[in-house]
Formats: structure tokens, C-alpha cells, sequence
């Protein structure tokens, strides 16, 4: 345990035994989330396959310090990313025999930096283009916001159906101009799960000379093997012609350790301009495939053992378990009093949304955490409603039956408590607050008012106040989810976060997180 202030120190004065310091982390990790048995619907992805992390962990650690920096230094790590490569392209698709014998690819940290290096690639292709851009449907992964900010590329964005929640080709080939570089869609989208039109779209970019990137970093190890046990899978991978790039993540349902994606590319052309060399210094000439320079051979030997291990009727068999846990999660939705379907289940997310607004969506999410299971708020968005997200691994196949007894209830105690009411005082500031008005003071109370730093928060929410565990805020990805509130008190958060045009809740997230994220001394 941590006992006294001198010891919280990262940097003791006096260095510690190696039991003591991982008794420590212990300690600091009981805190988390639990990664582990099947209640956790986000983040983080779980086979619940025996001995599968120590594994995982013990390739990690054999090359934790290798670098990849150098791939002639290190030649296991060339082999593993390689085979890695291969395995990713032969199940998307490519590779030899197939309609793209030419593909190729990077590992690299992860879904974003492979969607960053995408649209590097596509931005880099055409110096001549002086003010590039993109078109995004709006269902689309935030990172390629993220990557066009980075990159100093504009992003068009293409509006998806309130029913479908998938862009119409059509609309997408009109948002197609003499700028843009790259064309996106997704498969499937993160917040719902659906697959986009990618035949229609990727040959839209082909008739207008465009690449055509498919953002398979979430779903795209799994739909394969869903097609494989019957499911009506749409072509959205190498087998489509149009299809210029293609973003996997290990892992997510790959089930790897966290920090290995694969960004693939129908031939080597095409990933030419993703890579950035530099000789014109005095120290070590300098040849990147990815955003980091110095890499970790950690997460691609993780990878690797991990593929190894499964293999694909371990895969197979992981995919047959998440459909049929995804189907009941399902039933029990269509089941409770109140709660939707966004859409069908069509991959491995479940997302449901409230017919009534006597049933506050946030309160549940909350309630939901107090009965043990970790579910996503997604905040409401142009004409789509708030929803909640669940993203179903293999571990929830065996909790499927706890959860509809659990949902009713919270459903329940969520009518009961009635939807948050926050301070009209509040309301009128998310309503009508501009991003730059917000002084720190302002933060500094705002946080401290919704008992993220300080005190109770003024708002009321019987549910809130019942939870027994902080759940997520609308965030996705690092941020908000790493720190944060006292327990049950994100309904209130999440209320506000939704009554704020995005540029606000934007801002507001900023502030907040930054308020966390302070030295300790
Ligand atoms: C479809 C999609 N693309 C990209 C990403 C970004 O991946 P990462 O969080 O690994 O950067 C995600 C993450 O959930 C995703 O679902």
C-alpha cells in the first residue's frame, strides 16, 4: 500500500524493493475499471481465453526493449511486423491469389495513428494540391477529425440517415471535389456498429480518381468471421476495387495488448508517401513508416504469440461467441420497458436509445454501473438521439444472462429517479456559452459544481446519487475515462456535456481533463 505522502512520489528518495513497488501498482490498478469478466463494454476487449495474457505478456516483456526504430538492428521485430502485415491483408482480402496480390502494409500504435498516416499518405500523394481535403461521413472515427487537424487537411463531412445511421453513396460522391485526397468510410462505425455502403463509395472515389481508405480499425478482424458463420457481411475489404487503404486494429478484436493496428495499402505506390526519411543532420540517417521513431518491440511481439495462440478457429470461435452474447444483449433491450435499437446488430456492438423522455438515458448508464456493468454514453448528435453503446467481446457470452434481469432494473430505478434536472443557471450557460467565454475561474467552479474536483454537484439525481461506480463519461478514447469524478455522479456531467453544442462540450472536455491531469508532487 501507498503510506505516506514521500512515498506517492514517483522518483523516492531512496529506491524500493521490486515487491513493494508492484504491490503498489496493485493497489493504484484497484481502482480501474475491470478489464477482465465480461461487465466492461468499452475500451477494452477480453477473449476470456485462459492463459492467453500471461502469454501475451511474456512476449511482451522478452521484446519490450527491442526497437523499431532500426529494422535491420532488429530483425525479429521486421518478422513479426511482417507476418503480421500478412495475416491482416490475407483476412481482408489481399495477399497472393487474391484480387490484390500487391498489398502492403505498417504496424503501428494503434487505430488513430493509422487513420493519421492514412490521410498522410493520401495528403502527401498530391503535393500540387494546395488546400487538400477529405470527405468523412459523419458516423465516421473521430481520429480522422483528429488526423485532418493534425495535418492541416479539410474535412468535408457527409450526413448519415437517422435510420440506416450509414451516409448515401450518392451523397458522398457529390462531397467529392478537385481537392479532395481521400475518401473514408467505415466498417463497421464505432458508435453503432454498422457497416457503410463501401462498394458504392469506394467505387465513387475510383470514377473520381480518389483513394478510398476503409476504416476496419474496430470491426475489421471480426466480420470476416461472422461472414464465415452466416452473416450477411457486405464486400468492404481488398475484394472491393476501389478500396485504396484499409485501417485494423490488433488490438481490439484481434485481442492483442494495446498499441498494435495494421494500416494496409493495395500496392506499395500507395504507401510511399506515408513514410517520412531524413538524412539532412548530422546524427543517424532517419526512415519512419509510422508516427513514432523510437518503437517498442512490446506490442508487436504481444501481437504476434497472440495470433499464434488463437488462431483462426480460436478466432472463429471467439466471433461465434460475441454473435450469440450480442443476440441476447439484444433481446434484453428490445425487451425493457423504454429502450430501442439504434440499429440492428449487425457486427459486434449492441446500441440502444429511450422511446420516452421519462427514461434518461444517462441516469440508466449510471445505474447500469451501480449493478456492476460498464456501458458508453453517446451524447446526442445533430438529428440522432443520446444512445448507449456497448461493445461485446467473447468474455460477455457467459454474463448474457445476468444482464436483462440487471437492465430491468435499472430501468426501473431509473424512472424512478426521474431525469437529471440541472440548475436552469447551468442550462442556460450550456445553451449559451461560447467556447472562448470560459475563463479558468468558470471551470474551476463548473467542475467543482458537478463534483468532478470539489464538492457535491448541485443538479439532482436520485439514480446519480445510488450509483455505485463512476461511469463514462460521453468521451471515447483516453481523457475523461482515466480520473475522475466521485462514484455516480456522470449523469449530471454527461446531462450538461449534451445540452452544449459540440465546440463547447469540446472546450469543456479540455478544461476538465486538464484539471485532472496535474503533477503530483
Ligand atoms: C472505427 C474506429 N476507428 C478508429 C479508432 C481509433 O482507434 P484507437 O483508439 O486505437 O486509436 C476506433 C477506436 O475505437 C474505432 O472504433
Amino acid at each position: 500500500m501507498i503510506d505516506d505522502e514521500a512515498d506517492r512520489r514517483a522518483l523516492p528518495g531512496n529506491g524500493l524493493p521490486a515487491e513493494r513497488v508492484l504491490a503498489e501498482v496493485r493497489a493504484l490498478r484497484s481502482a480501474d475499471r475491470p478489464t477482465h469478466g465480461g461487465r466492461l463494454f468499452a475500451y477494452v476487449y477480453d477473449p476470456a481465453v485462459p492463459g492467453l495474457d500471461e502469454l501475451a505478456a511474456a512476449a511482451y516483456a522478452g521484446s519490450a526493449h527491442v526497437n523499431g526504430l532500426d529494422p535491420t538492428a532488429f530483425p525479429s521485430l521486421l518478422a513479426m511486423e511482417n507476418a503480421l502485415v500478412g495475416a491482416a491483408a490475407r483476412l481482408l482480402g489481399g495477399g497472393p491469389g487474391s484480387a490484390a496480390p500487391d498489398v502492403v502494409g505498417s504496424v503501428t500504435s494503434g487505430g488513430t495513428e493509422s487513420l493519421i498516416l492514412a490521410v498522410k499518405a493520401a495528403r502527401d500523394a498530391h503535393p500540387e494540391i494546395a488546400a487538400p481535403r477529405i470527405v468523412v461521413p459523419a458516423s465516421a472515427h473521430a481520429a480522422f477529425a483528429k488526423a485532418a487537424h493534425y495535418l492541416r487537411v479539410a474535412v468535408d463531412t457527409v450526413p448519415v440517415s437517422a435510420s440506416t445511421l450509414r451516409p448515401a453513396a450518392a451523397d458522398v460522391a457529390a462531397a467529392i471535389g478537385p481537392d479532395t485526397v481521400l475518401v473514408a468510410c467505415s466498417a463497421p462505425s464505432y458508435a453503432h456498429g454498422v457497416v457503410d455502403p463501401v462498394a458504392e463509395i469506394a467505387e465513387a472515389a475510383a470514377t473520381a480518381g480518389v483513394r478510398c481508405h476503409v476504416d476496419a480499425c474496430f470491426g475489421g478482424w471480426t466480420l470476416p468471421y461472422l461472414r464465415r458463420l452466416g452473416a450477411d457481411v457486405p464486400p468492404f475489404d481488398f475484394v472491393v476495387a476501389g478500396v485504396t487503404s484499409i485501417s485494423v486494429d490488433l488490438h481490439k478484436y484481434a485481442y492483442a495488448p494495446k498499441g498494435v493496428s495494421v494500416l494496409l495499402h493495395r500496392d506499395a505506390a500507395l504507401r510511399a508517401p506515408q513514410y517520412f526519411a531524413y538524412a539532412d543532420w548530422p546524427g543517424y540517417t532517419m526512415v519512419n513508416p509510422v508516427i513514432a521513431s523510437t518503437r517498442s518491440g512490446g506490442p508487436i511481439a504481444a501481437a504476434y504469440a497472440t495470433l499464434r495462440h488463437l488462431g483462426d478457429d480460436g478466432y472463429l470461435r471467439l466471433a461465434a461467441a460475441t454473435r450469440d452474447a450480442v443476440a441476447g444483449l439484444a433481446d434484453a433491450v428490445r425487451a425493457a420497458d423504454g429502450l430501442r435499437l439504434m440499429a440492428e446488430p449487425e457486427s459486434t456492438v449492441v446500441c440502444f436509445t429511450a422511446t420516452d423522455a421519462g427514461l434518461d438515458l444517462f441516469v440508466l448508464v449510471d445505474e447500469l454501473a451501480a449493478r456492476g456493468w460498464h456501458t458508453q454514453p453517446q451524447l446526442s448528435y445533430a438529428d440522432l438521439p443520446p444512445s448507449v453503446h456497448l461493445t461485446v467481446t467473447a468474455a460477455v457470452a457467459p454474463r448474457v444472462a445476468e444482464f436483462g434481469p440487471d437492465l430491468a432494473a435499472a430501468v426501473a430505478a431509473t424512472r424512478a429517479a426521474g431525469p437529471v434536472a440541472l440548475p436552469a443557471e447551468l442550462l442556460t450557460l450550456a445553451t449559451t456559452l461560447t467556447p472562448d467565454a470560459l475563463t479558468p475561474d468558470l471551470v474551476a467552479g463548473l467542475a467543482a459544481g458537478l463534483g468532478l474536483t470539489g464538492p457535491a454537484p448541485a443538479a439532482d439525481s436520485a439514480g446519480a446519487e445510488e450509483a455505485a461506480d463512476p461511469a463514462d463519461p460521453a468521451v471515447s478514447g483516453d481523457g475523461a475515462g482515466t480520473a475522475g469524478p466521485p462514484p455516480g455522479r456522470m449523469a449530471v456531467v454527461n446531462t450538461l456535456l449534451d445540452a452544449a453544442p459540440p465546440a463547447l462540450r469540446e472546450r469543456l472536455l479540455v478544461e476538465f481533463v486538464g484539471l485532472l491531469q496535474r503533477p503530483t508532487w
